[in-house]
């Protein structure tokens, strides 16, 4: 059932904004957002329209968006002191209290925003994160200093310019990995697939490996069935499953999902 703060646009104010590279902007907004990491929101710039992105910090709130498209060009050219609409949190998170005792955090891209709330959530625990962080370049390696407050982390650039030179797969593949750990996945959903492959060939339990699933999130309520996969609904059920439910209910898992239009395309 939906609550309140999932169907009420709340009027935030831009607080600040970091570009640290040509299309990626980190923008802080003036007020806090009660929330679970795993959790996202439905911005609005008003007359432009409305998009899901991340949580990425809650105090104040504040996310990470990659200019892609018309929508998040708009939200990287934001200026302080400009309204937005924020309708949210929305969506379940990370069941962070059944995580085991080590941890791994696995991001690609704009996933990484998620896992850095994720990150902050386990500050105060006793659980031994390492965290996994791949980008195409150095600049687009968000949050380094955040994860390393956690634990040990370790970083993948396509083009060599830091860390290891190639996928945050090939870099998971030259580690020394505890199938014991829980894991937590955000990225492109090639990504996933590949990194559960191997996960998988050493003895991870699907239970323990945790996907946030990125579908196009329209209306963000449970309202146009756009972002639905194997009967459930990513904006309402998700956006985080473990690899068990995926596995037994989700055969488009990293095959298909919908187009603008909702139409079922290949990935
Ligand atoms: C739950 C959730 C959380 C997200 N969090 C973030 C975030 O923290 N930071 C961030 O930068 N982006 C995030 N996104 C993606 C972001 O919402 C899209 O990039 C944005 O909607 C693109 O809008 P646009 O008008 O700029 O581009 P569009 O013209 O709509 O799209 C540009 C390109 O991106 C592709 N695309 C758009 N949306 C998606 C999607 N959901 N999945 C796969 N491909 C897509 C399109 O096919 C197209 O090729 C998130 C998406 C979801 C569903
Ligand atoms: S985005 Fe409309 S139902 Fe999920």
């Amino acid at each position: 059932m939906l609550n309140e703060q999932e169907l009420v646009d709340k009027l935030f104010h831009v607080y600040g904004i970091v570009r640290p590279n040509k299309d990626i902007a980190l923008i802080t907004l003036d007020k806090d957002l009660e929330a679970k990491p795993g959790q996202f929101i439905m911005l609005t710039i008003p007359q432009v329209g409305q998009k899901p992105f991340s949580i990425a910090q809650t105090n104040p709130l504040q996310i990470a968006v990659k200019s892609v498209g018309p929508f998040t060009e708009s939200v990287y050219n934001l200026k302080p002191g400009e309204d937005v609409l924020v309708r949210g949190p929305i969506g379940n998170g990370f069941p962070v209290d059944d995580f085991s005792k080590d941890v791994y955090l696995l991001g690609g891209g704009m996933g990484v925003a998620s896992l850095r709330f994720l990150a902050d959530s386990l500050y105060d625990s006793s659980k031994n994160v390492s965290t996994f962080l791949g980008a195409g370049t150095q600049n687009e390696i968000l949050f380094r200093r955040d994860f390393k407050r956690v634990g040990e982390v370790h970083v993948s650039t396509d083009d060599g310019s830091e860390g290891y030179h190639g996928t945050v797969v090939d870099l998971l593949r030259s580690q020394d990995l505890t199938p014991k750990s829980s894991v937590a996945i955000c990225g492109p959903e090639r990504m996933m697939v590949a990194t559960i492959e191997l996960l998988r060939n050493l003895g991870f339990n699907t239970d323990q490996i945790y996907l946030s699933l990125e579908r196009r999130v329209k209306c963000g309520m449970g309202l146009c069935g756009n972002c639905e996969i194997g009967g459930y609904l990513v904006c309402q059920d998700g956006p985080v499953f473990s690899y068990s439910f995926i596995l037994e209910n989700m055969p488009d898992f990293g095959k298909y999902h919908r187009d603008a239009t909702g139409k079922r395309v290949q990935i």
